[in-house]
């Protein structure tokens, strides 16, 4: 951290994507009124997070990450909560089994509410109006007064994700994720997908290892068989409320954004001499740093340097996001750049923000065969360059929405308007998510073998 950073020199600097508020006495009482919430997350729990995708950068571990594009105050249920939760689980399952290798889950979730956009404005019917830039900021419904940024909204965000992280701490360590009950993790409406009999023959197996490890005397209901550690996540976004929530840590006293345990800058604030890399340079919380297609090198290294001079391992993750066409030519000197500095980084790939199209129906959209192409390229390259894929990054839910196309329920161009619910992205259904773990498991596995016989020579 440079020694003039403070959790508000992000003022100083030129900032975008973020709103300009008209009542500034306002957004004080709010920021004041923030300032005295209690942390949502611990710096603890941050620093066992760095630690683990410190695992992840040296090939001991894999990421998962993903949950909703943007929360919203309409969605808030305790039910979308648990069916994304379980999925994720499942997901994790999938990849834990196949690739005998430890997950380390990141939701998108109790605090992914800020969204940049593309343009400032939207046109419809010849009304153009402000753009909606998530419901911490402002409303969905097209017009004038709802599109107004409203500071207040920043306490119903935080409200919203005090109760959601609350709900999956119970979920985490309250006997819902025990891997005894793998096989009630199977959601009713992905039943007739063909992911869900792969996920219904694998909870078989993992019954019957549990049981034979109880017949062997071997404790089956260890701490680490009944609950399982889920951390939270989101674009560190809007400024004010990330700073409100930006304590000292008692012990280390170091500066923590006790908003999530992970923060991450889009492609599109991720800009060296600006606000948002600023703030994100003095806490201690694990950071991701999203890469797109137009990634300036040079830019790269000298804002990992910033955001992590102690080269610590854990303390960053690149989350790719090229589009499976541009992948096998953006990504490798990106790889190479980043080996020869010798920066230690967590490779994530997110699949999903590369990949948007619009569909013929006029649905933005993401094509299910896209996403696996991105991934499978992605894991492919790094193959080639012998650095390890470490991770994912999805947008997904546990509901049964038709978002995005493709996938083993074949959703089409035609059937997207049967449940398209997002508040912003397309984002992956319960089926599809699934799918693509049992997909991803198995290049994840081809991945680990060949990392074995590497090191093989090394433990003789
Ligand atoms: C996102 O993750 O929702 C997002 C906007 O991504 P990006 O910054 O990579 O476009
Ligand atoms: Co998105």
């Amino acid at each position: 951290m440079s020694k003039n950073w403070t959790p508000d020199s992000w003022r100083s600097k030129p900032i975008r994507q973020v709103p300009v508020y008209a009542d500034q006495a306002e957004l004080e009482k709010v920021e004041a009124e923030l300032g005295r919430c209690p942390p949502l997350v611990f710096a603890g729990e941050a620093r066992r997070l760095t630690a683990q995708l410190g695992d992840v950068a040296e090939g001991k571990a894999f990421l998962l990450q993903g949950g909703d594009c943007a929360e919203s105050f309409g969605e808030f249920h305790a039910d979308n909560i648990r069916d994304t939760f379980r999925v994720l689980l499942q997901m994790s399952v999938a990849l834990t089994y196949a690739a005998a290798c430890p997950v380390v889950k990141v939701g998108r979730i109790a605090g992914q509410f800020a969204k940049p956009r593309s343009s400032d404005f939207e046109t419809i019917d010849g009304v153009k109006l402000p753009s909606y830039r998530g419901d911490i900021i402002n409303d969905i419904d097209f017009t004038p007064e709802s599109r107004i940024p409203d500071p207040k909204r920043m306490l119903r965000a935080y409200s919203q994700s005090a109760s959601t992280l609350n709900l999956l701490r119970a979920f985490a360590q309250g006997g819902y994720a025990n891997l005894h009950k793998v096989h009630q993790w199977n959601l009713d409406f992905v039943k007739n997908n063909p992911a869900s009999e792969q996920y219904t023959g694998l909870a078989d197996r993992i019954d019957e290892a549990l049981g034979f490890m109880r017949a062997c005397g071997v404790d089956a209901d260890t701490r680490e068989l009944s609950g399982t550690d889920f951390y939270t996540s989101h674009e560190a976004l809007l400024l004010w409320y990330e700073e409100a929530l930006t304590r000292v840590d008692s012990i280390t006293g170091r500066w923590y954004d006790t908003s999530g345990h992970m923060l991450w800058v889009g492609d599109r604030t991720r800009l060296l001499d600006e606000a948002h890399i600023e703030f994100l340079s003095g806490i201690g919380n694990p950071l991701g740093l999203k890469v797109g297609p137009t990634t300036d090198m040079d830019d790269l290294i000298r804002i990992i340097d910033k955001v992590n001079p102690q080269n610590e391992s854990g303390r960053v993750t690149l989350i790719c996001r090229m589009g499976a066409d541009l992948l096998e030519d953006k990504l490798p000197p990106i790889i190479r750049r980043i080996e020869e500095e010798g920066c230690q980084v967590v490779w994530s790939s997110d699949p999903m923000h590369g990949n948007t199209i619009t569909s013929s129906s006029g649905f933005k959209t993401r094509p299910f065969e896209q996403v696996l192409a991105e991934i499978r390229r992605f894991f492919r390259v790094h193959r080639a360059e012998g650095t390890y894929a470490g991770g994912v990054h999805f947008e997904m839910t546990g509901q049964n929405v038709t978002e995005c196309t493709g996938g083993a329920e074949d959703i089409t161009d035609e059937t997207l308007g049967d449940r398209y619910r997002t508040f912003c992205d397309p984002r992956l259904n319960a089926g599809q998510s699934l799918e693509l773990a049992f997909l991803i498991a198995e290049s994840l596995k081809e991945e680990r073998q060949a990392l074995a016989k590497l090191r093989e020579p090394e433990q003789l």
